[in-house]
């Protein structure tokens, strides 16, 4: 597990056999109950939560917190970014997001670090006659999904947030889309997890170790071999890029890359903005979350290039030039950081939870446009199928076995 591997193609024998799976005590002494291959925020919750329920647990990661994570914006927009046919992934961000106070609390109590979660809301608004047509789509499908929006026009828009273009025509108040920061998010992971006796590995894995029809750990890239009751694969877009996972378990993740922009608003000229704005911008995605440290994170390019994660001319270009367009003042802000990491997209848009065909390994990945959203709520399900095997009820529908390649036959 690597960047920017090439695809793979020393897969193992597919694995038929589907059978139930439990805590599981390790076949080698003193190796852990569970190994978590990355070291990612969702790794890392994973990790947590296993150790807080009693299991041992390790992670394998050269830069634990690093990532999606140290790119990513933390929006919490489970009603803004809802999208036609989303809607079983719309109740598991829902769910996550309910969890989002508790979850900051008890991280911050863990580790004496602030996590920057803001309940700050969020305003999308539209530019044109096309941006408020998809903008009174997306208000419908929120009414209709008993999502709580507010149609505003381009005036009460600009009365909220005074920084708004004059040329606003209108907008969404979404009052439940908070944010938080996703840098000290991963920070305070880290520290929850040494608090909590998890054994850090910082280092790549290269091969799962699959014998007698069960996951047993890992094998480093140095060497190292690793044992362990039950393994989590969480590496983000390279989960699909480990050695050894068996064709049909091999999960379906594609990196899908984002270039994000980090400008810092002058304490002369604060508040800057109040909240998260967003909009369409001739069919491209572009938001500004102001964090309450000065941050003002504006994203982002969304790019089918592969592992490429080159910050671009272009890229740098269209976001600056539309956010410019949404809020005239920006481009009086010190530019201080230009970054592109890779979403793990998933077929369907939504995460891959819990036990696979291949006994002894779960995956936890393939969270998309999600991740910091999705990060309590995964925390909690991982650590439900890791001591019970199965997930909890609000996670069953993200199993990885949605997508297994083989059918159950008929005799
Ligand atoms: N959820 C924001 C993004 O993926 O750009």
């Amino acid at each position: 597990m690597h960047p920017r591997t090439p695809p793979r193609s020393d897969a193992g024998a597919p694995v038929v056999a589907s059978t139930p799976d439990i805590a599981s005590t390790p076949d080698v002494a003193g190796a852990p109950d569970v190994l978590v291959l990355g070291g990612g925020i969702i790794g890392l919750v994973t990790a947590w939560r296993a150790a807080q329920r009693g299991l041992s647990t390790a992670v394998v990661d050269p830069e634990p917190g690093g990532g999606a994570a140290q790119v990513a914006a933390g929006m919490l927009a489970a009603v803004t970014e809802l999208h036609y046919g989303e809607q079983g992934l719309l109740a598991l961000n829902l769910a996550s997001a309910r969890r989002y106070p508790e979850f900051a609390a008890e991280l911050e109590e863990a580790t004496g670090q602030e996590l920057g979660y803001r309940a700050c809301g969020t305003l999308a608004v539209a530019l044109d006659a096309d941006d408020r047509a998809h903008l009174r789509e997306l208000h419908a499908l929120q009414s209709q999904s008993g999502l709580a929006s507010e149609w505003l026009s381009g005036r009460e828009c600009r009365r909220l947030e005074p920084m708004l273009a004059p040329g606003v025509r209108g907008g969404l108040r979404v009052d439940g889309d908070h944010q938080v920061d996703p840098r000290r998010l991963a920070r305070a992971l880290v520290t929850a997890c040494e608090r909590a006796g998890v054994v850090f590995h910082r280092t790549w894995a290269d091969r799962l170790r699959v014998a007698r029809d069960r996951a047993r750990g890992a094998v480093l890239r140095d060497g190292t071999e690793l044992s362990a009751g039950q393994v989590v694969l969480a590496a983000g877009s390279l989960s699909g890029e480990l050695a050894g996972v068996p064709a049909d378990v091999i999960p379906p993740v594609r990196p899908v890359k984002g270039q994000v922009l980090r400008l810092t608003v002058p304490k002369a000229y604060a508040p800057f903005l109040s909240r998260t704005v967003r909009a369409v911008v001739r069919g491209s995605h572009v938001y500004l979350v102001p964090r309450e440290n000065g941050e003002l994170v504006v994203g982002a390019t969304s790019e089918e290039l592969g592992w490429d994660t080159t910050v671009t001319a272009g890229g740098v270009y269209e976001l600056l030039r539309d956010a410019h367009e949404l809020v005239p003042g920006i481009t009086e802000l010190p530019l201080t950081e230009t970054r592109a990491g890779l979403r793990p997209g998933s077929p369907d848009n939504a995460p891959l939870l819990g036990p696979t065909r291949l006994p002894g390994l779960h995956l936890a990945t393939g969270h998309y446009r999600n991740g910091v959203l999705l990060t309590p709520i995964t925390g909690d399900a991982m650590a439900h199928a890791l001591t019970s095997g199965e997930l909890p009820e609000d996670a069953r529908p993200f199993t990885p076995k949605r997508f297994s390649v083989l059918e159950e036959q008929p005799v």
